[in-house]
């Protein structure tokens, strides 16, 4: 057993930092802030040059490049179809990957390590918003369970490190992120992909109505994957504790409102239809980000404005982003 012995501290600019994901949507938002923020020795592999879940490669990789800090944004990431569909390779796939990656950075004695989890480890029936003290307190959304107790066990892994080694390794749970570089695949993709990618498709078809499933009343929170990234380096500098911490913005939109925007973004001016025979899903789902706040980081662009960005970046990327 061991004290961790963290000061809040830039990280030093010039050490090996591995972003494991770093071709991802948060992974790449991190890679473009270090980069920003003048880091010069970024590691990354796809998962072509390193399958994280094999385990004798993961273990070469750290004896090679000896990472000082590590961030852990790779995972296999999908919709409700696809958790609920292929609950096994939600679990098996992102323990492998965790273990693999937190196992070896363990034996290399990485300084900081950064796990990335989601608000899905929440209890289906907590109270909303959603505080960092429900974890483990009640039954989860059965449609994602695999992937939720998969990064449950990865939260507690890091508290395992911290105890047992005194390392001072964090955990953060994003809300709902979007921005460059997401999934806006028709049948993978998260509710704001999919809007934009439908909005412009039926401006550029000249669609005079577009059908949305369900009511649109219920309410979601959507963060900036760019802030999502800020938020990330902002907490490896300046927070250590085994409790994981919300990242968000604290507010939600319905999305019927949400919809419109991304209608307004797209230039899209047909109708916009409601089919309420559709099911509606969690009526709310808002993070409670005061741990963070208190820790002195808010978000910082406003929704309207990142639609507008993103919808930007679709069209630019038409011909590379994933199908
Ligand atoms: N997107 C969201 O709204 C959201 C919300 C909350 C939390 N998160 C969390 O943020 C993390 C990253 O999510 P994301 O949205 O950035 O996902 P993503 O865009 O699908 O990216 C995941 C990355 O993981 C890599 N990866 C997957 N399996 C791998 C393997 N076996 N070996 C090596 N690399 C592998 C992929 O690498 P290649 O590209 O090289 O194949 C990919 O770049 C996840 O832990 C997720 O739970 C995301």
């Amino acid at each position: 057993m061991s004290e961790s012995t963290f000061e809040p501290a830039p990280l030093d600019r010039s050490a090996s930092f591995y972003v494991a994901g770093h071709r991802g949507l948060v992974g790449s938002a991190i890679w473009r802030k270090l980069q920003a923020e003048g880091f010069e020795n970024l590691v990354g592999r796809t998962s072509s040059e390193l399958d994280l879940k094999d385990r004798e490669a993961v273990f070469r990789f750290f004896e090679t490049e000896k990472p000082r800090y590590v961030v852990l944004a790779a995972a296999k990431v999908g919709g409700i179809l696809a958790n609920n569909t292929y609950p096994v390779d939600f679990l098996s796939e992102n323990l492998r990957i965790q273990v693999n990656v937190m196992d070896a950075a363990l034996q290399h004695g990485v300084e900081r390590l950064l796990f990335l989890g989601s608000s899905c480890i929440y209890p289906k029936l907590a109270p909303q918003p959603l505080k960092e003290e429900y974890l483990l307190t009640g039954h989860l959304e059965p449609t994602n369970d695999a992937y939720a107790i998969a990064k449950i066990s990865g939260i507690l892994q890091v508290q395992a490190v911290r105890r047992q080694y005194g390392l001072p390794w964090i955990s953060a749970m994003p809300t709902n992120l979007y921005g460059p570089g997401d999934n806006f695949s028709p049948n993978g993709s998260h509710v704001l992909p999919a809007l934009i990618r439908r909005y412009e498709e039926a401006r550029l078809a000249g669609a005079e109505s577009v059908t949305n499933w369900g009511t649109g009343s219920p309410q979601r929170e959507f963060l900036h994957v760019d802030d999502m990234a800020e938020a990330c380096l902002h907490l490896l500098e300046h927070y250590d504790g085994p409790e994981q911490v919300n990242v968000g913005v604290g507010k939600d939109v319905s999305i019927k409102d949400l919809a419109h925007l991304v209608a307004d973004a797209a230039g899209y001016t047909g109708s916009i239809e409601w089919d309420t025979t559709k099911p509606d899903g969690t009526p709310r789902k808002l993070m409670d980000v005061s741990k963070l706040n208190a820790l002195g980081w808010k978000a910082g662009i406003e929704l309207e404005d990142g639609i507008r960005s993103t919808v930007a970046w679709f069209r630019e990327h038409q011909d590379d982003f994933r199908h």
